[in-house]
This record gives C-alpha cells, sequence and structure tokens, in this order.
C-alpha cells in the first residue's frame, strides 16, 4: 500500500541507554536519551508496522501503539531481544548498550571507608553480535557511535557483526549524537553504498533509516 509500506512487517528497535548496577544505590550510564530510537519506533508505527520498542531507562513518553518492553541492564535487554528476535522482519538496534558491566554486584550498598574505589568490569553481551550470527530472513540494521573514523570503525562493524546496513553517527558533532533532537548520520549497506545526510530533525532520521532499511526487505 502507498501510505502502509511497513504493514504486515514485524519491527523490533531497541533504545535508550542500559543500566549497569554496582549496588543497589549506584550504576554506570551513558548518555542515550532514547530519542533516536523512540523516533523510528513512531515513524514504523506511522508506516503500518507492527512494532516492539525495547528500552532502557529514558524519560520519554512510550510511543502510542507500539509494544512497550522496558529494559534495564544489557542482559535484560539481550534475553527480551533474543525472545523477540524469531518473529521479526526488521530490527533496528539504536540502543546505546553498556560494554562493560561491574564484575560484581553488590546485594548492600557499598559503605565509605577508603579513599578510592576501583570498579572491575567485565565486558556485556555484544547483543547485535549474536543477532548477526542468529539472523536468518531478517533484515538487521545497527547504528554506529564514534568521535572519529567514522567510515572506517562503521563499515568494520557493518561487516564483523553481520548487518544489512548501519547507521553511523558522529557523536563529537555539534547537534549530532547523544540526547539534542537533531542527528547527522551516514548510511552504510552491506553492498558497498554510503549516503551521507545533513542535520536533520530525529523525526526525519528515522524516515529515511526506515526508508532505507525498506530497500533491503523482501516485499
Ligand atoms: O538516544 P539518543 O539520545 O537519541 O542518542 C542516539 C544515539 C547516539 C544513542 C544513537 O544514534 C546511536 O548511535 N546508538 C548506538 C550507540 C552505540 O552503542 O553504538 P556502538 O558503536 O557502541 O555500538 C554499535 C552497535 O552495537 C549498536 O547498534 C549497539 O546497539 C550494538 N551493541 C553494542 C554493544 C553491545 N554490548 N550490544 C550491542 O548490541
Amino acid at each position: 500500500q502507498m501510505d502502509l509500506p511497513l504493514e504486515g512487517k514485524k519491527v523490533l528497535i531497541t533504545a535508550g541507554p542500559t543500566r549497569e548496577q554496582v549496588d543497589p544505590v549506584r550504576y554506570f550510564t551513558n548518555y542515550s536519551s532514547g530519542k533516536m530510537g523512540y523516533a523510528i519506533a513512531r515513524a514504523a508505527a506511522g508506516m503500518g508496522a507492527s512494532v516492539t520498542l525495547v528500552s532502557g531507562p529514558t524519560a520519554l513518553e512510550k510511543p502510542a501503539g507500539v509494544m512497550f518492553i522496558p529494559v534495564e541492564s544489557t542482559d535484560e535487554m539481550f534475553h527480551a531481544v533474543m525472545k523477540e528476535y524469531p518473529e521479526m522482519d526488521l530490527v533496528i538496534k539504536s540502543a546505546a548498550v553498556a560494554d562493560y558491566t561491574p564484575r560484581i554486584k553488590y546485594g548492600e550498598k557499598v559503605k565509605k571507608k577508603n579513599e578510592s574505589w576501583s570498579v572491575e568490569m567485565e565486558k556485556t553481551t555484544d547483543i547485535l553480535s549474536v543477532l548477526g550470527e542468529k539472523k536468518e530472513r531478517q533484515v538487521l540494521v545497527g547504528f554506529a557511535a564514534e568521535t572519529g573514523n567514522l567510515e572506517g570503525y562503521a563499515l568494520d562493524k557493518l561487516k564483523r557483526k553481520n548487518l544489512d546496513m548501519i547507521v553511523a553517527n558522529n557523536v563529537a558533532q555539534e547537534g549530532a549524537g547523544f540526547s539534542v533532537d537533531t542527528n547527522r548520520v551516514v548510511i552504510y549497506k552491506k553492498d558497498g553504498s554510503a549516503k551521507e545526510y545533513p542535520l536533520l530533525s530525529k523525526d526525519k532520521v528515522a524516515q529515511e533509516v526506515l526508508a532505507q532499511a525498506m530497500e533491503l526487505m523482501p516485499l
């Protein structure tokens, strides 16, 4: 259909940061607001898709008409995403997932006693890599948040994680990346094509991301 190009498609979006607890009152996280992912979820729902949004903690209103799965840690996001994955036609991973989590999660508040406190961190599961390994018919789209060498790092992630498309943003650029309402992206596809966009609202970026992903989907 002309105005509902994603009708009948199941789309999974991840958004927001993850939160890695070290004790009941403290955690590690990042600056993701969820705006980019929520914009994609709204746009996909507007195109007629059946949308599942797996979201880390954000201050945003949950978009209307989407199935909403709130999570906190990378581990929770991983399990939620894996459960939904087999059903999906398109998966877009815009969440800013923590790469490391405290090795020890204390059950009680750690008391202030020493002059310094070192927290040992261990790697989290790379959710996107696992999705890439288990990919069947799904179109898989990743994001790359970089502060330099955008093309090199993005193309490396595209290949290494077995993606169909990657949306790269230089988060050190003014008006791009974390928290702001705008973004500036380059979209790389596995066929080697690259498309660079000017500074746009995250709503407009979301439309472009979905339009490009749709070109990779079977009718
Ligand atoms: O939420 P906003 O404030 O609107 O900000 C938007 C954004 C900057 C968060 C977004 O545009 C963005 O770039 N998201 C990806 C952030 C990120 O984690 O990038 P990365 O280059 O570290 O990771 C690459 C890809 O692997 C991402 O798709 C990420 O979701 C995924 N990943 C990373 C680590 C991990 N353990 N599991 C993953 O799935």
